[in-house]
This record gives C-alpha cells, sequence and structure tokens, in this order.
C-alpha cells in the first residue's frame, strides 16, 4: 500500500506514538487522517497545525457506541492504526484485586478487536487497505513487573494472527508492531535504551507499504525476538529476574 493519498485513522493519537504515527503520516503525503483520542480537546493543536488534512474524533475504543460512530464517520478509511493502549505495570499475584488486568484487557484485547470488527466493513468497501496493531514485545514474552498487561499484549497477538486469516480473503493485509521500549509516558518509569517514538512509527509505516506482516522496532525488540527463535526458555528465565516491588 503506498502512504500517499491514504486516508488514516490513529488511535490514542493525541500523545506517544500515535501522536509519532500522525506527524510521519502528514510527511509521507496522507490525504486525511482521523486522529482519535478519548478527549478530543487534547487534539486541537495537530487540528489547527493541519487544515483540512487532519479530523479529529472523540473515541475510547473501550466504548462500543463510540466504536460503531467511528466506523460511521470515517467510512473512507483504508489504513487503521490501532495504536492505544493501557498499562498499569502491576502484577499478577503482588496486586489487590483485578481492576487493572480487567482495564489492561478491555484496552489492549477487547477495545483493540472492537475497532477491527468495526473496520473490517469499511476497508472491504474500500478495497481491502490496511490494519496496523500496535502490540509490543511482550506480546511474546511475559514481563513479571507489567505481568497482566504483557497476557493482554499476547491475547491481542493472538487476536492479530486470527483477524489476518479472516481477512485474507477480502485483501485486507493486517501488520503486528512489536516495539521494546519506547520513550513516551507508558514507560517513564523504565531506565534503559528506549527507542523514539518517531522510529517505531517510521518502521511500522514501512512495513504499510513493503506489505510486511511482523515488525520489530528497535534493538531490544530485535534481540529478544531473535532471543525467542533460538531458545525461548532463556529468554523466560532473564525476564523472569524483573518481578514487581
Ligand atoms: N512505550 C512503550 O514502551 C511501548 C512498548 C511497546 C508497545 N507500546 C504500545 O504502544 C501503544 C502506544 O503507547 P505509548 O507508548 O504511546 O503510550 P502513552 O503515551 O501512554 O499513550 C497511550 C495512548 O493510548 C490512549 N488510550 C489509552 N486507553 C484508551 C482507550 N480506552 N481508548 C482510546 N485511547 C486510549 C491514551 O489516551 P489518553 O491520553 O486519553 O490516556 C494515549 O493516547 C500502546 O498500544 C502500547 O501498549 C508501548
Amino acid at each position: 500500500m503506498k502512504l500517499d493519498g491514504v486516508v488514516a485513522l490513529v488511535t490514542g493519537s493525541n500523545r506517544g506514538i500515535g501522536m509519532a504515527f500522525v506527524e510521519r503520516l502528514i510527511a509521507r503525503g496522507a490525504k486525511k487522517i482521523y486522529v482519535a483520542a478519548r478527549d478530543a480537546s487534547t487534539l486541537s493543536s495537530l487540528v489547527s497545525a493541519n487544515p483540512g488534512v487532519i479530523l479529529p474524533l472523540t473515541l475510547d475504543i473501550t466504548d462500543q457506541d463510540q466504536v460503531t460512530s467511528a466506523a460511521r464517520q470515517a467510512e473512507d478509511v483504508t489504513l487503521l492504526i490501532n495504536n492505544a493502549g493501557a498499562n498499569s505495570n502491576t502484577a499478577l499475584i503482588a496486586i489487590d484485586g483485578l481492576d487493572n488486568a480487567r482495564r489492561e484487557m478491555e484496552t489492549n484485547y477487547f477495545g483493540t478487536l472492537s475497532m477491527c470488527r468495526a473496520f473490517a466493513p469499511v476497508l472491504k468497501n474500500n478495497g481491502g487497505g490496511t490494519i496496523v496493531n500496535v502490540l509490543s514485545i511482550l506480546s511474546l514474552v511475559n514481563l513479571p513487573a507489567s505481568g497482566s498487561y504483557s497476557v493482554s499484549k499476547a491475547a491481542a497477538y493472538s487476536m492479530n494472527q486470527g483477524i489476518r486469516a479472516e481477512l485474507s480473503s477480502q485483501k485486507t493485509k493486517v501488520i503486528g508492531v512489536m516495539p521494546g521500549a519506547v520513550d513516551t509516558d507508558m514507560a517513564k518509569a523504565f531506565e534503559g535504551p528506549k527507542e523514539k517514538p518517531l522510529d517505531v512509527a517510521d518502521a511500522a509505516l514501512q512495513a504499510v507499504e513493503d506489505a510486511l506482516e511482523d515488525v520489530y522496532p528497535g534493538e531490544m525488540a530485535r534481540a529478544v525476538s531473535q532471543g525467542l527463535a533460538e531458545n525461548a526458555k532463556v529468554v523466560e528465565r532473564e525476564f523472569s529476574a524483573y518481578i514487581p516491588g
């Protein structure tokens, strides 16, 4: 798919990797970008800097009515970027209650699935198009300090495979993006090296143009992915050192 002239929708586009996607889509010649956020007032500077190209949408991906309404308003979309995500940085056992785990599942799995379901007919009507799901390297190995987030991203990884298979007959490409740590609010407590959000957006958008299925942006993601291919148990043991507390 060519990005020049594309009509895209980016969820969670008010900050972090989502905002980087918007910047890079503009640079690559997107015709129209629906920028979606839970609070549309957080999008005002993006909209005023790019009049005519950027259209704001109020969208909480866990709200089925808002998801349905977004698909009705953005019926010309050919590239759907499911970027919105939540990470409570909490453990599976050493945490009071399941509220964080449920919120992560509702956002990272059910919310992303709702978006794919709502936009599948839109993409079909527009010739097939592409879905980019922003997952995580933690889709593939559990980090105990973010144990419940890792579980939700693993569910989304499996969802990505299933949706790819289901939508192949309507010629919709489905791409999974598995970054390591990225320098955004979500990873502010992480002290190691972090990828730049713009580099993650670049890698994902290049995959759209090159019709790749799985993207591992950055050194950390590539090293973990390679380690998993060589010996998944070794990687699991390395990650098991990062326990909560
Ligand atoms: N940062 C990392 O190290 C890292 C690594 C791998 C993967 N990722 C993934 O990259 C994606 C973007 O994260 P980020 O790093 O840019 O984090 P971020 O700066 O915390 O941004 C998260 C974005 O998701 C939005 N969001 C959260 N829940 C939502 C909901 N229910 N409906 C709609 N929007 C919602 C937030 O909106 P509000 O402003 O309203 O909260 C915000 O725009 C996520 O899927 C994340 O899991 C991040």
